[in-house]
């Protein structure tokens, strides 16, 4: 059964130039609630842990620079249906493919620097969220 929350990442390219508060902005707007948000910076051994699903992917060593390179904002948030709509909410990997008027269409800035990231299964979520926060640090 779909639990209520998903895990996102606002990237490194976002949190840079300045579009943090504009995403968090866009996020409540589409009805998600906020349950923890944490303004941080993954060392490149965080990163390689955080996306040891794509070691073996050709982006892996980029993906791990990248999101090393820069502060993100990680972040738990509760919907109905909340994995599904976020990535709804967020739009294709590519930008270039990304639907008008979601947030990589908007923000990101290729394929590689995307903007966000939003978990893509309840079970990842719940990793994902649990990679960030403890259960005190839940609203
Ligand atoms: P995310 O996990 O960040 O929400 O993104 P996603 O599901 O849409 O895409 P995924 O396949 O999980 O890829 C994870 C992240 O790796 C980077 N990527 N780079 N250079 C490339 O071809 C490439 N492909 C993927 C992106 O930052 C992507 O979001
Ligand atoms: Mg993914």
């Amino acid at each position: 059964m779909a639990t209520n929350r998903t895990f996102t990442m606002i990237k490194p390219d976002a949190t840079a130039a300045g579009n943090t508060g504009k995403i968090i902005d866009r996020i409540i707007g589409a009805g998600f609630t906020i349950k923890a948000m944490k303004w941080t910076q993954l060392s490149k051994a965080d990163a390689e842990a955080f996306y040891a699903v794509h070691a073996e992917r050709p982006f892996y060593g980029e993906l791990v620079e990248y999101m090393s390179s820069a502060p993100i904002v990680a972040a738990i948030l509760e919907k109905d249906n909340a994995v599904a709509d976020f990535r709804e909410l967020i739009g294709a990997t590519n930008p270039a493919e990304a639907a008008p008027g979601t947030i990589r269409a908007e923000f990101a800035e290729s394929i590689a620097a995307n903007a966000v990231h939003g978990s893509d299964s309840d079970e990842n979520a719940a990793i994902e969220g649990a990679f960030y926060f403890n259960t005190r640090e839940l609203a």
